[in-house]
């Protein structure tokens, strides 16, 4: 059986209240905490001392999505926050591998982040490095946009590649992941799955994780 993990996004939370936000994602397997440094994207939401706190009172483990320049130097210092998981964009670091092995060295889960227009091939070989690759199905920067369909062959490419060489990678969705988009992300080749505007904009959050996850299939 797949496992499917749902991870809900912060960003369409209430900031003013991120610990009771967090408290009714509680039956998602993680938070996922999108952290933006108005220089890769041009929005501004959080960063470390945020962070720091928010895995000190989560009742999930949080997935840590860094939308921002030079995550070589930034990275680390939230593996050692309490990540669970950092992610960071193929299109901003400059050593991918290195920074991989440094956020595992500390005890996090290492992400690769690509945007829509960035093609996964240059990294085929050396998805070992990775727990997670992200799929990115919005251009990086605002909650809240339609899904790009145009991303799923790129997702397919590497479930494929996973698949073929028994690696454990997990593959995640992110962006316009929403009842209507997360069958087709599942097809083909995701089990991990961001939502945002879905879950956050929904009467009940926790209904809307369910939901999702049923039709995750898992
Ligand atoms: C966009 C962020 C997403 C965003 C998704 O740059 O990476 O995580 O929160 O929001 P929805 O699910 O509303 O598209
Ligand atoms: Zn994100």
């Amino acid at each position: 059986d797949v496992a499917v993990t749902i991870a809900p996004s912060i960003l369409s939370a209430d900031f003013a209240n991120l610990e009771a936000e967090l408290g009714r994602i509680a039956t998602a397997d993680w938070a996922h905490v999108d952290v933006m440094d108005a220089h890769f994207v041009p929005n501004l939401t959080l960063g470390l001392p945020v962070v720091q706190r928010l895995a000190q009172v989560s009742p999930v483990p949080l997935d840590c999505h860094l939308m921002i320049a030079d995550p070589d130097r930034w990275a680390p210092s939230y593996a050692e926050a309490g990540a669970h998981s950092v992610t960071f964009h193929a299109e901003a670091v400059a050593a991918p591998i290195r920074l991989a092995r440094e956020l595992r060295d500390r005890g996090a889960r290492a992400g690769l982040a690509l945007s829509p227009g960035t093609p996964a091939e240059p990294f085929l070989d050396w998805l070992s490095e990775f727990d997670m690759v992200l799929v990115m199905t919005v251009e990086p920067g605002f909650g809240g946009q339609s899904f790009l369909e145009g991303c799923l062959p790129k997702l397919r490419r590497l479930r494929s590649a996973v698949d073929e060489h028994g690696l454990e990678v997990r593959l995640q969705v992110d962006g316009g992941v929403s009842a209507e988009t997360i069958e087709r992300c599942a097809e083909n080749g995701a089990d991990v799955f961001v939502a945002g505007s879905a879950v956050y904009g929904a009467a009940d959050p926790a209904a809307a994780i369910a939901q999702l996850r049923a039709l995750a299939g898992g």
